[in-house]
């Protein structure tokens, strides 16, 4: 008969829900993958008489994570609660005393995750966390263990479903990012309060997780370069699409080995027709990575939502049951130096308001090329709010420093009204 491990469940929401279910009711199928019967044996909750979706059996709900991490029985921790301080106090609570951890939780992971790796190591513990980065995508076990002879020089990624399916929704309709949000939560793609979606906190952590991986840097996620969608025009949706482009939230990552350097940058950008990313549609995410052997790894799928992160949560605890207290592989960790904005090289697409004269287009390429940032494209565009007309320029690769500078030239013309957007872009190959 396979021995049993026990299995402690913190969260009942979407995902714990859909984990709990699959442990009481398919218990035989992850028995023949672990080895070893992962038994539930105490789940916590905040509110442990609210009414549930799944039956617990005789399985013991209460409202103190502790008392499930602290529990004898217990022996394989799981976190599917979500939140920082609590959680935090739960897993290193877990850690210290030995067990193995499963977590979904990027922000958890992505700003204390060598500390606790370093923890679980030193009291022979498990940190498990495919969850916390592609949800469903099993983008962790490709970078941890099937690129493991491999230098990582990319990594690209749609990661938040809630910007996917509200830029998704604004380009196939033409409606406001307002519109398209309030279309977004009563799908059950984006939250009451969606800042940490809209403002690029969930991509980076995720980013983050994903660089550590890759590369074994610590990077903190206040490091990078992130700006979020709030200031998306659907007109930019429109434009965009004319010239075969796809506006998508981003998350890129440039890793260079020697000297070792490491950029991360989460930005609404341009992705031109024919790249992974460019449809990869509403709650579709994609993940593409570089490596110096593999050559190009794309990984595509559904990224969120209870059953897509169930099932990396559920795989976690099969590999943790079957690797009893070892570690997943470890991501070694090596500090390596962010580079700076001289280093790193971006192409732009920019919208810029310009005077109704005869010389304003010629004077703002100009401006450009003595800058040091090529033009590719121009485009006249009649007016949108008021007299003046538009004027939309596809710039080519240039030092993110020396875009900028050149953006600040722009906004002293007297040609140029306003700078109206400016977005990065991806140059099609
Ligand atoms: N949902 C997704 O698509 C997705 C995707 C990737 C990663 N994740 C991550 O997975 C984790 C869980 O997400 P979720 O969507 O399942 O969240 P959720 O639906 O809000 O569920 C949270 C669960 O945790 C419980 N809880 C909250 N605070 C607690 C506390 N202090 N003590 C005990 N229990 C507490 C809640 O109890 P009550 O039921 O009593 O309120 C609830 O059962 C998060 O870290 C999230 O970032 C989620």
């Amino acid at each position: 008969m396979a021995e049993n491990v026990g299995v402690g469940l913190i969260g009942l929401g979407t995902v714990g829900s859909v984990v709990a279910a699959r442990l009481i009711g398919s218990w035989e199928l992850l028995t023949t993958r672990a080895g070893a019967t992962p038994v539930l044996r105490r789940v916590a909750v905040r509110d442990p008489g609210k009414p549930r979706d799944v039956d617990l059996r005789s399985v013991p709900l209460c409202d103190d994570p502790f008392a499930v991490v602290d529990d004898p029985s217990v022996s394989i921790v799981v976190e599917v609660m979500g939140g920082m301080d609590a959680a935090a106090a739960a897993v290193e609570r877990a850690l210290q005393a030995g067990k193995t951890v499963v977590t979904a939780n990027k922000a958890l992971i992505a700003r204390a995750g060598p500390r606790l790796w370093t923890l679980a190591e030193s009291r022979g513990a498990g940190l498990w966390f495919e969850a916390a980065a592609g949800a469903g995508l099993p983008i962790v076990a490709v970078l941890r263990d099937s690129l493991r002879a491999d230098s990582v020089n990319s990594l690209d990624a749609v990661i938040n479903t809630t910007t996917n399916v509200v830029l998704t929704r604004m380009r196939n309709t033409g409606e406001r990012l307002d519109e398209a949000l309030l279309d977004a939560q009563r799908r059950g793609f984006a939250e009451t309060d969606p800042s940490s979606d809209l403002d690029g906190w969930d991509a980076s952590y995720k980013l983050v997780i994903l660089a550590w991986l890759a590369t074994g840097a610590p990077v903190s996620v206040d490091s990078v370069d992130r700006r979020g969608v709030r200031d998306i025009d659907r007109i930019d949706m429109a434009y965009t699409g004319q010239l075969g482009y796809s506006v998508k939230l981003l998350a890129h990552a440039e890793i260079r080995q020697q000297p070792g350097g490491v950029h991360l940058r989460v930005r609404p950008t341009a992705v031109p027709e024919g790249h992974p990313c460019f449809d990869a549609d509403d709650s579709d995410n994609a993940v593409i990575i570089t490596s110096d052997l593999a050559g190009t790894v794309v990984l595509r799928g559904v990224g969120g939502g209870g059953a897509s992160t169930a099932s990396a949560v559920l795989s976690d605890i099969v590999a943790a049951v079957r690797a009893r207290a070892r570690q997943p592989g470890p991501p070694h960790t090596q500090p390596r130096q962010l580079l700076s904005d001289e280093e790193v090289e971006v192409a732009g697409y920019l919208r810029l308001i310009v005077d109704d004269s005869a010389d304003a287009r010629a004077l703002v390429l100009q401006a450009l090329e003595d800058r040091g940032v090529p033009v590719i494209e121009a485009v006249d565009k009649p007016p949108l709010d008021g007299p003046f007309p538009q004027l939309i320029v596809l710039t080519g690769a240039a030092p993110r420093a020396v875009h900028d500078r050149a953006l600040e030239t722009l906004d002293t013309l007297s040609s140029v009204r306003q700078i109206a957007v400016s977005l990065d872009r991806v140059e099609p190959r």
